[in-house]
Formats: structure tokens, sequence, C-alpha cells
């Protein structure tokens, strides 16, 4: 019979029926990318965290990657039925434990702590998902907050001092579309706790604090650009904020930046549920609370066009960031190597009838399952699946999928054989783990 546990970076974890950590994903929470020296990853973490200085802000780089779903759901007050936490979406170790979605799992222990008036939190995080040259199972993220406690602010007025703590943060000159009033009675509102002034002013300190972030990205980014080319036209940078949900934090901010033709989603932010501080054992203090993604920063400061390239140990990747991190103007944009060629090959299946249907017995079929599946035979040799065609047979109900798959190494040219044999692979696995009919 099958081990009912499982060891995990150092621990022993008892498994149940939730489990569904593949060993390609195990294998990976050891390589803490936002750590390693010089790595893409560490230098964009480096350049975030030289924007909050650390007489504020405590800088946690180590936290452990297997947490709780009271840490990294309840604690943030996700509903029961909130879809983030299905087994389609995260990975389980067992009905109350997961590798982290996000690096707010850690925000009710670090506030909690009680340490400082900031934090930042870089660390590894991990979602079931599509497969393309921008999604990548485990990716980083850093989160900050910055609270305000209303016992020790001059007069109480919590207003007041984060204005003037919006006043002392250095200026910017990066146009910034911000169309909306920072909160909204339906759309984005403000907490029955806080008052209109707070939360306003609450809402300007972290705009700003976060434009500086990016202003900085791109200043570096061009700076990049231009020692690469110097010919380099200054494309025109576009950067907006928009109203967002999420239900740990109100009103809450999106931050977008358009770059290659596409409006790109860097960044959540809000002001943090007075709940969480509660809970917390800290009830005075308000604040803010963001969470960014480092691996689309890092693709932009240095166009690197692969997330996957970020895991590779090639030489070819991995030198041309040595030295960086002990003089970041140093920084260059990445040279790609020489692109392989692409090896594109398609599979199409019925879905077993029991799974198409609503309210059918049969497991449900989720697309992350297809992508895991390819993921686990194909690893890094996988650019993209996707679906192309899909269809419901008119007679019988059954539905029809096909996807296409794209075979190609960043590091080599892979051979029809080798494509060709990880493609029997998926289609064998579809059948074994799916019960899907080929066509
Ligand atoms: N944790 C959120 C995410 O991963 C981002 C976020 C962090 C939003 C902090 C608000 C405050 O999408």
């Amino acid at each position: 019979t099958p081990s009912s546990k499982v060891d995990l970076q150092g621990q022993s974890y008892e498994k149940d029926d939730w489990f569904n950590l593949p060993p390609t994903i195990a294998s990976q929470i050891a390589r803490k990318l936002h750590v390693q020296k010089d790595h893409p990853i560490s230098i964009t973490r480096a350049i975030i965290e030289s924007k909050f200085p650390s007489q504020t802000y405590k800088y946690h780089n180590d936290f452990f990657p297997i947490v709780s779903t009271l840490q990294n759901f309840d604690s943030l007050g996700f509903p029961l039925d909130h879809p983030g936490r299905s087994k389609t979406d995260t990975y389980y170790i067992n009905k109350g434990t997961v590798l982290r979605t996000h690096t707010s799992a850690h925000q009710a222990d670090v506030f909690r702590r009680n340490e400082s008036e900031g934090f930042l939190i870089s660390a590894d995080v991990y979602r079931r998902d599509a497969i393309d040259r921008s999604h990548y199972p485990i990716f980083h993220q850093m989160e900050a907050a910055r609270v305000w406690d209303r016992k020790t602010v001059p007069n109480g007025d919590i207003a007041a001092a984060v204005w003037k703590d919006m006043e002392a943060l250095p200026k910017h000159n990066m146009t910034v579309e911000d169309p909306n009033p920072p909160m909204h009675p339906e759309r984005n509102p403000l907490q029955k706790k806080h008052l209109e002034d707070e939360a306003a002013a609450i809402a300007a300190h972290l705009k700003r604090s976060l434009e500086l972030v990016v202003a900085e990205i791109f200043s570096r980014a061009k700076k990049a650009a231009i020692m690469a080319n110097p010919d380099f036209a200054d494309e025109q940078l576009k950067v907006r904020w928009v109203e967002a949900y999420f239900p740990f934090t109100s009103p809450s901010w999106e931050l977008e930046i358009f770059w290659q033709g596409d409006w790109l989603e860097v960044l959540g932010s809000g002001v943090v549920a007075q709940d969480i501080m509660t809970n917390a054992g800290v009830p005075s203090q308000i604040g803010w609370a963001f969470g960014i993604g480092l691996e689309r920063i890092a693709m932009l400061l240095f166009e690197i066009p692969d997330i996957r390239l970020f895991w590779s140990q090639d030489e070819r990747f991995l030198s041309q960031f040595r030295g960086v991190m002990d003089n970041l103007d140093s920084l260059k944009r990445f040279v790609p190597f020489s692109k392989y060629p692409a090896c594109y090959k398609d599979v199409a299946f019925w879905l077993r009838s029991s799974s198409s249907a609503a309210g059918g017995g049969g497991s449900t079929f989720h697309e992350n399952d297809i992508m895991e599946i390819v993921r686990d035979i194909g690893g890094d040799n996988v650019e993209d699946v996707v679906k192309f065609d899909e269809f419901t047979h008119p007679k019988s109900g059954r539905k029809s999928l096909c996807y296409r798959i794209n075979y190609r190494s960043l590091e080599r040219t892979l051979t029809n054989e080798e494509a060709n044999s990880y493609h029997e692979e998926v289609r064998k696995a579809l059948v074994e783990k799916l019960g899907v009919e080929l066509r």
C-alpha cells in the first residue's frame, strides 16, 4: 500500500485524499530563486527593497513554503466556497496543509509579531495554472504592508499622520492613469471601522509608494535598453490603477502596466481588512498591503521572453546577471540565445460523459489537470498548451476537446523522436488519469 506519509523540506506530513503534489513541483521547492545571488528574481527583489527603507520596513525572505489552510485562506477571510481553495487551483499536502498560493499567507502572522511599522515578505508561491510563456506553477511574490497605530499617532489622528508620511515620500514624474475615486460605496467600499479621510490618506501613501517602485524599475530598464542600443527610442510607458476585489482588503486596487501591446496586471493592493488586525491582536493598527509578482517585473526589467528561463541552470542564462547585485548600475538587458525550433503536436479526445454532464457523478474535468499531465511529462520542454477546438456532439451530448502542445526546449533542439515520445506518454496519461477517450 502506498505510504500515507510524505517528507518535504525536512518535515514529515500525513497524506490524505486531498494530496495532489506532483514530484516535479516537490523537487523544485528548494530552489528559492528570490535569494540566489545574482539571479534575476533576486535582483528584482533587491531593487524593490531599495525603495522601502529598512528603518521602517523589516524584510523577511525565508518563510517556510508549506502553510496551513488557516494561514493561506481563513486568516484572510476567504469564504469556504472560494475557487482559490479548490484542488484544481492549489497544491494540497492534506486537507489542512497547502503550498502557499500567495505571500499574503504570512500577513496575519507578521502583524501579530508587531515588530515594525512595515514589512516586506519575498517568497516562492505555488498555483496550478495554464502553461504558456508567462505562467509557471511556481513563481515569486513580494508582500508589503505599512501600518499606523491610533494609540501612538499624534492626537490619534491617523489621516494627518499618514499625509505627513506621504508628503515625505519622494516624487516621480511618471504619468499614471487613476480614473476612479479612491473608494466607491458599491464597487470599492470603505470599511465600517474606517473614516473616509483615513482610507483616502492610506490610499495615497500606498499608491505613491508603489509608483516609486515602478518608476525605479522603468528607469533601470531604460538604462539597460540604452546600454544595449544607444538609439533606443523611449516608448511611452503607461501605468494605470484599476479597482479590484480581495477578501482581505477594502478598498482594493490593481496596478497595470502597458507592455508589448497588453495591459499586464502586476500587483494587488488595498487597505487591510480591520478584522485581520483585530484577530492578530493589534486592533488599533490600520494600514495598507500589497502583493507584487516578481517574475513579471523581472521579465520587463531584463526583457526576458519566457518564464521558464528563470529555472534554467544554463550558464548562457546565469552568466548574464553575474555581479549585478554588487553593483545594480551594471544591470544589462538579457540577450536571448538562439531560439530552437518549435514542435507542435495535437491531441483530441472525448471527455467521459459523466464529467461533461452537469451534476454527473464522475470527477469533474478541469483544464489545469491537462496542464499538469503535460508538465509532468515534458517538464520545461513545453512552451505552451492551447485549446484550439471544442464541441459537443448534438446527439450523445458528449464533449470533445482538442489541444495543441508546443514542445520546445530553451536550451537545445528537440528531436522529433523526443517530441513524439513525450506526446505518446501524454496521450497515455490522459487516458489513464482523466479517463478520456482519444479520437
Ligand atoms: N495576495 C494577492 C494575490 O496574490 C495580492 C494582494 C496582496 C492583494 C496584498 C492585496 C493585498 O493576488
